[in-house]
């Protein structure tokens, strides 16, 4: 007798599942590579968890349900972990990226009270209620883009009362969303402007008032650590006092500068090291003997027009745990776009699609300590799914621009379509997805 489940998703052309490799994180060498591809293949859900996966014939003699969705002609894999992104802020910045175009400084723009500050005006200014509803916007960007799992930060607030504005909102953003969203406090972005000529007094702020009073509405604390914002020993002391209070650390670390940032986040055991373009060989030794992910953005670099992209196949190379993340925001990287970060993984740090796919699933879980519930399919793990419109998983960086999702599934139920000619009903389904934390 058959066993009976929710759904069943039949006929994938090609099913990703991971299972190739070890079911929780980090992955790294030759297991960055390791996928397991299912031609045909299925997905048992039961609960919004995997119950099953396999070949659809095998799926469907084992399992029956009333719900079925053909999802014949398209590959699927687990839907993409997002481990870096800024999607609380209030207006966009297109005319700094043209003014970057005609030659001014990123660096230079921002200490002349432009980029991060500008973003921190427009935040101040904006109520709650306003912010809110930007979030869920951008929030809704990223699930359109076949992303399952998110990690948002806060930092365009830079005060007590905008930075708990900032938390709030995407806390109220999150349970609007059905996606998976792990907050981040990032007080430590910039100084902000009544701060400018005594940085001390801003740091002391951080520590002593902001990160206690804003720990319980955050999972990490991270740190803008570059040569001109937060150099290495203040960077330092906002991380210890975020670990103090109990928060799980992450760092904005070598971006534009070296500054020994790699270093500092894997002695400190933080989660994930970011942006990396100018990574030293010490740093990578370190994360490579470490289980910090290290994070890399390559559309940060490529929007900046910067020359130094991340290292990566020497840090792959080194035995690395990478991963890839959009670091969507509004000043260096406003993309949501997953498939793009491949192609410019791939173009950019000569990393394989199979890297690109590890680098942004299970990879990212493990850095956000998600691992055991997403980022593979196997079994007991959330039904979190994207659906893509191509001939096969190694078509996802050459779509160059496109997004190539026809559809998102979280916990086991369609939250974005791009193709609803193909799946009119998709969202008569509607079950209840629970519990988001
Ligand atoms: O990760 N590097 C610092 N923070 C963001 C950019 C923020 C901005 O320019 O608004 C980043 O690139
Ligand atoms: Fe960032």
């Amino acid at each position: 007798m058959p066993a009976t489940v929710d759904r069943l998703f039949v006929h994938c052309r090609q099913l990703v599942t991971l299972t190739d490799g070890p079911a929780e994180g980090p992955r790294r060498g030759a297991a960055m590579r390791a996928l397991g591809v299912v031609d045909d293949g299925a997905i048992a859900v039961r609960d919004g968890r995997i119950v099953a996966v396999g070949p659809t014939d095998t799926i469907t003699r084992e399992y029956r349900a009333d719900e079925e969705l053909d999802l014949g002609g398209y590959v699927v894999l687990p839907g993409f972990v997002d481990s870096h992104t800024h999607p609380v802020f209030a207006t966009t910045r297109e005319h700094e990226f043209h003014l970057r175009c005609a030659g001014a400084d990123y660096m230079a723009i921002a200490a002349a009270g432009g980029g991060i500050l500008s973003s921190m005006r427009a935040v101040r200014a904006m109520p709650l209620d306003e912010l809110v509803a930007r979030t869920v916007r951008h929030l809704w960007g990223f699930a359109a883009h076949g992303t399952t799992t998110v990690e948002a930060k806060s930092g365009y607030g830079l005060s007590l009362a905008a930075e708990q504005k900032s938390l709030l909102a995407l806390q109220q953003a999150a349970g609007e969303v059905p996606l998976t969203v792990k907050r981040t406090f990032l007080g430590a972005h910039e100084f902000p402007p009544e701060y400018r000529d005594d940085r001390e007094a801003y740091v002391r702020l951080l520590c002593d008032t902001m990160i206690p009073a804003l720990a319980p509405l955050a999972d990490y604390c991270d740190v803008f650590a570059e040569p001109g914002v937060f150099d290495a020993v203040q960077s330092r002391r906002v991380l210890e006092a975020a670990a103090a209070a109990g928060l799980r650390l992450r760092a904005h670390a070598d971006e534009i500068q070296p500054m020994g940032g790699a270093e500092l986040a894997v002695a400190l055991g933080a989660d994930s090291a970011d942006h990396l373009g100018r990574i030293s060989d010490a740093g990578i030794a370190a994360l490579a003997a470490s289980n910090t992910v290290g994070t890399l953005l390559p559309g940060t670099i490529l929007f900046l027009a910067k020359p130094h992209q991340a290292p990566a196949r020497r840090m792959l190379d080194a035995g690395c745990a990478i991963a890839l993340a959009t670091d969507f925001n509004p000043g260096s990287c406003p993309t949501q776009s997953m498939s793009l970060i491949h192609t410019l993984a791939c173009s950019q740090l000569k990393m394989s699609a199979a890297e690109c796919i590890v680098a942004s699933t299970i990879n990212p879980a493990y850095s956000l300590q998600l691992d055991g519930e997403v980022g593979t399919l196997h079994a007991g793990k959330w039904a979190d799914l994207v659906v893509l419109d191509l001939p096969s998983w190694e078509g996802i960086g050459y779509a160059f621009g496109g997004n190539p999702v026809a559809m998102t599934i979280k916990r086991g139920v369609p939250i974005a379509a791009n193709v609803t000619e193909r799946f009119p009903d998709c969202f008569a389904a509607g079950a209840d997805l629970g519990d988001r934390d």
